[in-house]
Order: structure tokens, then C-alpha cells, then sequence
């Protein structure tokens, strides 16, 4: 059984999804052990709490800078003998050390099309304020594994929605994680705990 670490800033609605697929026996070989949040207030520790689920909370204020904060971090995920963090809703980045330590071993949801609309600064709404300034006829959500390269490692899943004529950045916000976020997130999970993604020269592959 693969130990999943989930990494939550706010609400915490992927958390819930992946919390509800693995009530269903959806998470094929996997259990998340521990959530772990970069806010003392975010919802999705209650969320962990409803659940029975370990939590921790890791304040970046509390240190220096973001090297200082990544390897307490990184402290954390070995202590918690994480085998699959996954970032659900996690807005703050961290330095390299730790993904070159889970190299393919990290994911994230990100709710825009990969390789558009992604990158520093594209993040929650701000997102979705920006597809709807292009003009854009579709968008969607892609789940990646984590490299140093901000939403640029290997994407793992992908699905799109439609942009609607009449769209806020909320109600294209909620399209995209009713009808693709919380779908994906735990299928991927599911997946890597089945040790059915291979990632060759930075393309990620599904075995059927
Ligand atoms: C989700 O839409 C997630 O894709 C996005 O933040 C929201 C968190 O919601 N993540 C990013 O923008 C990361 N770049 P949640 O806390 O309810 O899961």
C-alpha cells in the first residue's frame, strides 16, 4: 500500500475528492496517511480532521526563505515515508531539493490546459480570469508530475470543458472542477498507485 501525502492551501475540494474516491475503493493501492498545509486556516485541514486523517501545517512566514522552508518540508515527506505527494490546491512553490528527491513521485492539479495559461502567477482564479480575457472556446484541467520547471513536468491526464459566452471566472472555476478536477485527480493517483505511469524522456505513459 503506497502512503499518499496531500498538499492543501485553502478550500480543499481535490482533497475531498480524493478523500471520497478512496471511501469508494476507487485508490487502487494507495492511502492517504497525512495532509499536509502551508495555511493554519485552510479548510481542507478540517476537512483531513472529518476524516480521521494525520495532519500537519507548515507556515511559510515561519521561515526565512524558500529553501529553508522546502527542506523542512522535505523533513516532513520523509519522516511521513511518503511514497506520492500529491499538491491539491498547494499555492506555494517550493525549491527544486524537493522534487529532485521524489523525482516523478509528485503531482499536481492544475486548472487550465497545459502548456496555456500555466506558470508563475497562474494560479486559482487568476486563471481563469485569464482564459476568459483571451477568449479561449475551451478549457480544462491537466494533472502533471512536478519537475523545477513551474507546471512543466510530464502531463499525466487531461480533459477539457466548454468556455460559455456568459462565464465568471467562479462559474468556469466550478465547470472545471466538478467536471474535470475531481475526476482526474483521483484517477492519477490511482494509476500511479497501480505503478501504471512510466515517464520516458519527459512523456508520461498510461498502461491500459
Ligand atoms: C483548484 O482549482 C486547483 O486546480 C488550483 O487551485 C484550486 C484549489 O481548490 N490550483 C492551482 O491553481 C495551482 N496552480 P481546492 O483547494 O478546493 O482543491
Amino acid at each position: 500500500m503506497k502512503n499518499i501525502v496531500v498538499l492543501v492551501s485553502g478550500g480543499g475540494t481535490n482533497l475531498q475528492a480524493l478523500i471520497d474516491a478512496e471511501k469508494r475503493g476507487e485508490i487502487t493501492g494507495g492511502k492517504i496517511t497525512c495532509v499536509i498545509s502551508s495555511k493554519a486556516d485552510a479548510y481542507a485541514l478540517e476537512r483531513a480532521k472529518n476524516n480521521g486523517i494525520n495532519t500537519r501545517t507548515l507556515i511559510r512566514k515561519d521561515y526565512p526563505d524558500v529553501v529553508s522552508y522546502s527542506k523542512a518540508m522535505l523533513d516532513i515527506l520523509n519522516e511521513e515515508r511518503a511514497d506520492l505527494v500529491v499538491y491539491a490546491g498547494f499555492m506555494t512553490i517550493l525549491d527544486e531539493c524537493v522534487c529532485k528527491a521524489y523525482p516523478n513521485r509528485m503531482m499536481n492539479v492544475h486548472p487550465a490546459l497545459i502548456p496555456s495559461f500555466c506558470g508563475k502567477g497562474f494560479y486559482g482564479l487568476h486563471v481563469h480570469e485569464a482564459v476568459l480575457e483571451k477568449g479561449v472556446k475551451v478549457s480544462g484541467a491537466t494533472v502533471h508530475f512536478v519537475t523545477e520547471v513551474c507546471d512543466g513536468g510530464p502531463i499525466i491526464l487531461q480533459d477539457t470543458v466548454r468556455v460559455e459566452n456568459d462565464d465568471t471566472p467562479e462559474t468556469l472555476q466550478r465547470r472545471i472542477m466538478e467536471n474535470v478536477e475531481w475526476k482526474l485527480l483521483p484517477k492519477a493517483v490511482s494509476l500511479f498507485c497501480q505503478d501504471r505511469i512510466t515517464v520516458k524522456d519527459g512523456r508520461a505513459y498510461i498502461q491500459e
